[in-house]
């Protein structure tokens, strides 16, 4: 079974569904000793299966491969439409159509076949646990199994169900928080503690997620426990990753980012842009359907360059970022984290 630990880089690219993820990400990242990531989110399973392809067309290195879990609990469509009806103007100013306020699964059983069928050497989950079935028919089939976890009951949770690690983000992170539910309160935990927490309760290797953009944040969370640290802003502005122009302009200049469920109904990280701060109140836990709803405006918003109603997704660190090929932000963090641990190990003597 695949093991974090054994990376000639402490480094996993995250995955970032919504456009940033490409094969040629994942595949630079892999080549420098890293681990690379799909992120199958979003995607059918056939366009899944076209980017596995490409994948292993260009390196034959592990990687791994993320799904959305699928959400379990009905939404308010009262609440739902009122906030179609709120963001009308938005969609006219962009001049596209409002979405439908569909729910889906994200074509999560095809995608577990397709996991059984390609066999990555990861498989990570995000949103929720897959039950313990799902997670022993892949171990069984070699493919490690890890869960995204923003608290210790989580952790507890996904050990209970037979993961083989645990990725642990903090609520620096970019993008969605990855949580089992979609309640602030349980998710708001600072990465370092969360780290600690976790490693007193649960004995998984642990993968550290959340506001990590240099060598010297690779090595605090090593410290800390983590196996290795799993960037994803940090990697946005690299050559081969498909960030749109709009949103890597605003990634490497300093400025506020805040949780929000204005852009898909699930709470995310993204820098604070008009859409943000105009809908942020009040908008409802309502997730897929809130994503298909403001789908449509989104995307015309990137064509137009519009950076004010684009889910600008990034991580607390974001200013951080730098604009080098992946490989290279691969081995730099590797080195830097590297000095730091050597720096820090000559100061305390
Ligand atoms: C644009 C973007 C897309 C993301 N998509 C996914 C995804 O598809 N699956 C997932 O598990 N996490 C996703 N995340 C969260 C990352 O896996 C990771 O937790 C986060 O990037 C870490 O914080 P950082 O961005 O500060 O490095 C996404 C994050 C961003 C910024």
């Amino acid at each position: 079974m695949f093991d974090p630990g054994d990376l000639a880089e402490p480094i996993i690219q995250a995955p970032l569904a919504g456009g940033p993820s490409t094969p040629a990400l994942a595949s630079a990242v892999c080549e420098a000793g890293g681990l690379g990531f799909l992120a199958a989110g979003y995607k059918t399973a056939d366009g899944v299966q076209e980017e596995i392809e490409a994948l292993r067309g260009s390196t034959s290195r592990p990687f791994g491969v993320n799904l959305f879990v699928p959400p379990k609990s009905g939404v308010d469509s009262s609440a739902v439409h009122a906030y179609r009806e709120r963001i009308a103007t938005e969609a006219e100013r962009q001049g596209a159509d409002l979405g439908e306020p569909r729910s889906d699964d994200d074509d999560w059983e095809r995608k577990l076949e397709l996991l059984q069928q390609e066999s990555p050497a990861v498989g990570s989950f995000t949103f929720g646990l897959p039950e313990a079935s799902v997670i022993d028919a892949l171990r069984a089939n070699a493919v490690a199994v890890w869960i995204t976890v923003t608290n210790a009951d989580e952790a507890v949770r996904a050990r209970e169900a037979g993961a083989d690690a645990l990725v642990v983000q903090g609520v620096e992170a970019g993008g969605h928080r990855g949580g089992f539910s979609d309640d602030p309160e349980e998710s708001g935990w600072g990465l370092l503690a969360l780290l600690r927490v976790v490693a007193r309760r649960v004995s998984l290797p642990m993968i550290a997620a959340g506001g990590i953009a240099d060598g010297q944040a690779v090595a605090a969370v090593l410290c800390a426990g983590a196996s290795a640290a799993q960037v994803g802003t940090a990697l946005m502005l690299a050559p081969e990753a498909g960030t749109a122009k709009a949103h890597r302009e605003l990634l490497s200049k300093a400025g506020p980012t805040r949780l929000t469920r204005a852009f898909t109904g699930r709470t995310a990280r993204g820098i604070v842009n008009r859409f943000l701060l105009e809908h942020n109140e009040g908008a409802p836990a309502a997730y897929p359907e809130i994503h298909h709803i403001t789908s449509p405006l989104r995307a015309a918003a990137r064509r137009r360059g519009d950076p004010e109603a684009i889910n600008l997704w990034a991580g607390q660190a974001h200013e951080l970022a730098q604009k080098l090929p992946a490989g290279e932000i691969v081995r730099r963090l590797g080195a830097e984290a590297r000095a730091a641990l050597a720096d820090v190990d000559q100061r305390l003597g």
